[in-house]
């Protein structure tokens, strides 16, 4: 059975894909809300990003009125709302707007109908539609959009970190068919730090089975020199020339899988290398050889990243770790 909803306002006035609409009276509504606007033969959907509330008093009158100062005749109060359009649905095929909607068109809160038009459920379910106090139908993320581009933006203490905390257990939960690497640059998805309840993936039900933690902490995060070929050089650093990147190779030809200890040993020591090359270049290359921090890339032949693929590979799910270190060490850590 279809419930016509009554309307909660009418459109003011539209610019682009924004629409201001007022808002009826008594009728609850919250940032972030989505709305129906039905125009024609077509219906919109928007989010609602802003509100005000005034009234139709210029700020003299409004002040002398408050003050009991004068009395002023009729006039209105009135709330305007503030919502960017989304979503266009036209006969049964919905898409992104291609137009917007007209002055005094309706606007209505969202019905369960309106959920199934906005296909919002997935198998990777992160939550309910909420509609004024209403909750509709699941909102999730269906498991062929994974590796797609996808971004998060919300204001801070929006629920960003919470969404993501669902969102990898879900990920845990539907192992093997679903698995990820998080790298973690503010160290709060294992134990939920600075969230109501403090939960976070230790907590989940299958975190000692489906996940691995990979902290600089525990010394489990290591990149061993000996696992560093000269290709990866571009990966550690971003600004690596062609005549480093030579030098390196030429290194590792006559040195081997210690290329990178035995010259800087030999560097530290004699001022030079074990191959010939321009005191620039060899100078260069050595600084940026000698900025790589020792616990972070030992002098061994154990890399991380080799457990962290065997892992993924089995459908476990590898949570890195990455707060506290210096931010170029962050991207070498993710790059690699
Ligand atoms: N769906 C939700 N229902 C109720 N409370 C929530 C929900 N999501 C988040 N919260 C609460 O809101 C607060 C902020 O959430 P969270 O840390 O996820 O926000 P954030 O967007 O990551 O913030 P920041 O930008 O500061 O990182 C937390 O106390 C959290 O428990
Ligand atoms: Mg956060």
């Amino acid at each position: 059975m279809a419930i016509m909803s009554e309307s909660i306002g009418f459109v003011r006035g539209t610019k682009g894909d924004s629409v201001a609409f007022f808002l009826n009276k008594e009728v609850n509504l919250s940032f972030g809300q989505i709305v129906r606007i039905d125009s024609g033969e077509r219906s919109f959907y928007a989010r609602v990003v802003n509100a005000e509330s005034s009234s139709t008093l210029d700020i003299i009158e409004q002040l002398r009125e408050a003050e009991g100062r004068e009395a002023y005749g009729p006039y209105s109060a009135y709330r305007s709302v503030e919502a960017i359009l989304f979503l266009e649905k036209r006969a049964a095929k919905a898409r992104s707007p291609t137009f917007n909607p007209n002055y005094k068109d309706r606007v209505y809160s969202t019905s369960e109908e309106d959920c199934s038009v906005l296909n919002l459920s997935g198998e990777l379910e992160l939550g309910r539609l909420l509609s004024g106090e209403q909750l509709l139908g699941s909102a999730g993320i269906s498991v062929e959009a994974i590796p797609l581009m996808m971004g998060m933006f919300g204001m801070t203490g929006s629920g960003k970190t919470n969404t993501e905390l669902v969102l990898n257990a879900q990920i845990i939960d539907r192992s093997p068919e679903t698995v990820t690497i998080l790298f973690d640059f503010a160290g709060q998805l294992l134990d939920g730090k600075g969230m109501k309840p403090q939960k976070g993936l230790k907590d989940h039900a299958l975190f000692h089975s489906k996940v691995r933690y990979y902290s600089a902490k525990d010394k489990k995060m290591a990149v061993g020199l000996h696992t560093i070929t000269p290709e990866k050089l571009g990966t550690l650093f971003a600004d690596t020339q062609p005549p480093q990147r030579r030098l390196a190779w030429a290194l590792y030809r006559k040195l081997g899988k210690q290329w990178i200890e035995s010259s800087l040993e030999t560097y530290r020591a004699e001022g030079n290398v074990a191959v010939r090359a321009h005191k620039s270049v060899v100078e260069v290359l050595m600084q940026k050889l000698s900025s790589l921090p020792h616990d972070l890339f030992p002098a061994s032949g154990y890399t991380f990243v080799d457990s962290i693929t065997q892992n993924v590979c089995q459908g476990i799910t590898c949570l890195i770790d990455i707060s506290g270190l210096r931010s170029d060490d962050q991207t070498r850590i993710v790059c690699l």
